[in-house]
């Protein structure tokens, strides 16, 4: 079979089978595609975002669906919000079995609360896209309402919010469209279009959606902040092994979704990244290098190989003890109460801070109490540029779960990052780490 075969055969898969086949298995393809044809032909580059779509009262609405798919083919997975106006539109039968997810359409639905309820919903997304953005959306957006399910969760939601407006051109032409417009960009909100041409209304003007690829391509670039761009970035990750025998070790919970999240968000801020991991099952973020290690001294050895990094961002749940000998045989059960000697392990961030040149050294703290002392203590002792701590163990821990809450210290300063999934978390500590960097290197160059 030659490429273009290949390509025939996968895009043909593509279009007859994809309806029939779970997602993750559809992005496999995907991903087996892009291999076999020896080129990139298909980038996730949406992999791991939760784009909330909101789909208004517009004609464009029927174009929602393509774009579920277009969005889902680039690795996002989509929740559907739809007002009633848009039901006339299309239905959210044909969008849940698009998106694979419940729509949801109603504020006082009991049971839609009970499993993801708006400030749920609120609190998930990573971007909100209206696609299509009506007039009256978009006025009572302008106006902070929150009387209806989608304008709710507008008002609820700190993730970024993107507009895609669909009207007629004398509707988007009317002062009152264009002063809650730009109320809206004013407010920080991303204006996708509108796109200029021939209306369904069989009017020619400014107005049109944009194409379902035009918004997925913007969606893209919200997450491409370029704001750690060409920095060398290393992170560890996961948890380390320590050997007691040939089949036992001591090691922790760590899954290394917390670290393997920051590496992705800063290959995503334009960083060249290096992830230097424990043992974990996790897929290795795109565009980003890693190095698979399993000790504490593995993993000393792997960053100190790494030359002269910009950043270091010490996410690892690094074993403080080793036993003090590895037995070389399996060690046998006896009677009675056995014995461990330890030693402690090196610490892997006190030895990239002493010698640190230029280098911008993240720490993290896993607390269990006095969270903010301790983490202090750690970031003078450590001499670190700034230090992530969270809890771990009980109900609030941040291992091995999808979701952590953060407090980012530096000397004289500090921003708690309240609960949310990691990935997300991972992107609002990118951004605090790059504004840090940046306000160190113009500090030492003034
Ligand atoms: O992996 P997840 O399941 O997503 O969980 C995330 C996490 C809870 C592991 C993560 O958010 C976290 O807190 N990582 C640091 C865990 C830790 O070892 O904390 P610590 O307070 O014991 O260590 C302080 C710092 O020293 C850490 O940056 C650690 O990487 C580093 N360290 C510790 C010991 C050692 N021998 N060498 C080190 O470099």
């Amino acid at each position: 079979m030659d490429d273009r075969t290949i390509v025939q055969v996968t895009a043909w898969i593509k279009c007859y089978l994809t309806p029939f086949i779970f997602r993750g298995f559809r992005l496999r393809w995907a991903e087996v595609a892009c291999r076999l044809n020896g080129q990139v032909i298909w980038v996730a580059k949406l992999a791991n975002k939760r784009i909330l779509l909101g789909v208004t009262g517009s004609i464009a609405a029927y174009k929602s669906a393509e774009l579920v798919r277009r969005l889902m083919d680039v690795g996002a997975t989509v929740q559907v919000v739809m007002t009633e106006a848009a039901q006339a539109f299309v239905t959210p039968f044909t969008l849940q079995t698009l998106s694979g997810r419940p729509v949801h359409c109603a504020l006082m639905d009991a049971d839609a609360e009970a499993t993801m309820g708006h400030i749920e919903q609120a609190r998930w997304a990573d971007l909100i896209v209206i696609a299509p953005a009506s007039a009256n959306f978009t006025a009572r957006l302008a106006q902070g309402r929150a009387d209806d399910l989608l304008s709710a969760i507008c008002l609820a939601s700190a993730a970024p919010l993107a507009v895609a407006p669909a009207m007629n051109q004398q509707m988007w032409a009317n002062a009152a469209t264009q002063a809650n417009v730009a109320m809206l960009v004013e407010r920080g909100v991303t204006l996708l279009g509108p796109a200029v041409g021939e209306q369904a209304c069989g009017d020619v003007g400014a107005g049109r959606m944009l194409e379902p690829d035009q918004i997925v391509a913007k969606c893209t670039e919200q997450f491409e902040t370029g704001v750690l761009a060409g920095c060398r970035v290393l992170v560890t990750a996961g948890p380390t092994q320590e050997d007691i025998d040939p089949v036992r070790y001591i090691s922790n919970r760590s899954s290394g979704k917390m670290g393997f999240s920051i590496a992705a968000a800063a290959a995503e801020a334009g960083a060249l990244v290096t992830l230097i991991s424990g043992p974990v099952s996790l897929d290795t973020p795109a565009r980003v290098s890693r190095i698979d290690v399993r000790s504490a001294e593995q993993m000393l050895a792997a960053v100190q190989a790494y030359e002269a990094p910009d950043i270091v961002i010490a996410a690892a749940a690094v074993a403080d003890y080793r036993p003090l000998q590895v037995a070389t045989q399996k060690i046998k059960k006896q009677a009675g109460s056995a014995q461990l000697s330890l030693e402690q392990t090196p610490d892997i961030l006190a030895t990239i801070a002493e010698n640190r040149g230029d280098m911008f050294v993240v720490g993290f703290a896993a607390e269990t109490e006095h969270l903010e002392k301790n983490a202090r203590i750690k970031l003078e002792k450590k001499s670190l540029d700034l230090i992530a701590a969270n809890w771990v163990g009980g109900e609030r821990g941040g291992f091995d779960s999808d979701e952590n809450a953060l407090t980012v210290l530096w000397q004289n300063g500090g921003v708690e990052l309240p609960m949310a999934p990691k990935e997300k978390l991972a992107r609002l500590l990118i951004e605090i780490v790059a504004e840090r960097f940046d306000a160190k290197n113009s500090t030492e160059n003034s």
